[in-house]
């Protein structure tokens, strides 16, 4: 089969969060079971690095249609050692910015003349798939120009086409005034798109396209309730008989302990010594012990994560001193709401040597972290899927979540057979701060937290599972013609 993944940005090229991970670890994967896969993305000249340019060459170009306008669009290429192919769909004036990938005012025309563009090259390149795979607002007018324009075209005909949501708090939601002169679509088929009163591109991605999945079982449940889905419930209760949730892999070649050379020692299930080497360079690092100083005891929380509400930022704030004097030291790394940003600033003030905080994202001091960390704190109000629990497992580092979405899907409590982490149901700080006493308490047993290291590292969060899940579902989708 040929599976084309259309995504606004991929590992390792540019990336903002977890669908560049999945886009840049999925295809891989589907590479491996004996598919052809592509990925296609837009040419942010200003994020890919020189370096990976200078590996990325011009194949073809043509003009397109956006609204009453014609665009000029460049296709580029590269392949990867792992055999996907990549397209990036150029056009400076929609793509070469300074201030990062999204958040421009004419974010809505930049994805829509992308959209199209991705359906457009297929006339000029050498590769037709049989299903193309969308993901998330900003492709998710893939499946709806095809469905307006290319569905009956002679080449084109018989593509199925698969829609991913990664997280429905983004939608793409925009005035009707755009439909037609930005849009480039009719007024005649404006009830694809529109959605309470506005265009609404994931919507439109919704109603359309022949299968709509997410990234875990348990997400795919939550967002048909109102309190998870940001207003598409609705919608989604419709199309409950196209929609499904595979829980996403990680890329276990990016996070492995027993390889990587960013962290101070590399170690395994086998010799797991060299996690303590982790945990005293990554604590010296990050300012908390002078060096020289023998490793401390005290259990350690990582926090990798952007610092807004709904990753739950509000309940650690309301426990942060509760769990500091239990004994532990945090270590944060994320920016995000200046609340949060000034919240951890302060923490950081106020116990100088049990509180590290970095601003930003370091994807070098993030796998410290990973490998550092004793403990890996996620309290999400929602969680689509999240990737950070699994690459902790695999670093031997216990997670503590709530139960919701794909960490739900995911992590086991310790109470239970077989458990890997530390879960709470409620959203709530106590409840909360009840898994980290508990977690605590384990770590205290040293017998009883090294066996639980050691099925956390032996916990398979790799795609081999997943990937076959979707083509299972493209298989099926193919059988259709
Ligand atoms: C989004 C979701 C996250 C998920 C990721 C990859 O970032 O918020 O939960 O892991 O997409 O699917």
């Amino acid at each position: 089969m040929k599976i084309l993944y259309a995504a606004s940005e991929a590992q390792p090229f540019a990336a903002s969060g977890g669908l560049a991970d999945v886009a840049g670890s999925l295809p891989k994967a589907l590479v491996k079971e004996g598919h052809e896969c592509a990925v296609v993305m837009p040419y942010y000249k200003n994020t890919i690095s020189e370096q990976q340019q200078k590996k990325i060459k011009f194949l073809t170009s043509f003009n397109i249609p956006v609204g009453w306008r014609t665009q000029f669009c460049g296709v580029h290429t590269c392949t990867t050692p792992d055999g996907v192919v990549y397209y990036f769909l150029d056009n400076e004036y929609y793509f070469k910015r300074d201030f990062g990938i999204y958040g421009y005012y004419d974010d809505a025309e930049r994805f829509a003349f992308f959209s199209r563009a991705v359906l457009e090259m297929l006339f000029r390149i050498d590769y037709k798939p049989d299903v193309i795979n969308s993901n998330d607002w900003q492709c998710a007018l893939v499946p709806v120009y095809y469905h307006i324009y290319y569905r009956y075209n002679n080449e084109l005909r018989n593509i199925r086409n698969v829609f991913t949501i990664h997280n429905i708090a983004y939608q793409g939601q925009y005035g009707m005034n755009l439909l037609e002169e930005i849009l480039s679509i009719p007024k005649h088929m404006a009830n694809i798109v529109e959605y309470d009163g506005d265009v609404n591109f994931m919507k439109g991605a919704i109603e359309i396209a022949d299968k709509v999945t997410t990234v875990s079982p348990t997400y795919a449940m939550e967002i048909l309730d109102p309190w998870f889905a940001h207003g598409l419930d609705r919608i989604l209760e419709n199309k409950k008989y196209k929609t499904c949730g595979f829980l996403n892999g990680i890329d276990t070649d990016m996070y492995n302990p027993a390889a990587n050379k960013d962290i101070a020692a590399n170690f395994s299930l086998k010799s797991k010594a060299g996690k303590k080497t982790c945990k005293a360079a990554m604590l010296e690092e990050v300012g908390l012990v002078a060096a020289g100083t023998s490793e401390s005891d005290e259990p350690v929380i990582g926090i990798i994560t952007r610092l807004v509400e709904h990753k739950g930022m509000d309940l650690v704030k309301n426990a942060f001193d509760r769990i500091i004097n239990l004994g532990f030291k945090v270590v944060i790394l994320g920016s995000g709401h200046p609340v949060y940003e000034q919240f951890f600033d302060e923490m950081k003030f106020r116990y100088p040597d049990k509180v590290a905080f970095t601003k930003g994202f370091i994807p070098a001091l993030a796998k410290k972290i990973y490998a550092g960390a004793d403990m890996f704190l996620m309290p999400s109000k929602s969680e689509p899927c999240g990737l950070a629990q699994m690459i902790s497992l695999r670093y031997g580092t216990i997670p503590i979540v709530r139960a919701t979405g794909g960490l739900k899907d995911s992590i086991v409590d310790y109470g239970d057979s077989g458990g890997t982490g530390f879960t709470f149901q409620t959203y709530n700080s106590d409840d909360m701060f009840d898994a980290i006493e508990r977690a605590y308490d384990a770590y205290r047993d040293k017998k009883a937290w090294n066996l639980l290291t050691s099925r956390a590292m032996k916990a398979d969060f790799s795609w081999s599972v997943s990937a076959k899940l979707y083509i299972g579902l493209y298989e099926e989708l193919v059988s259709w013609n």
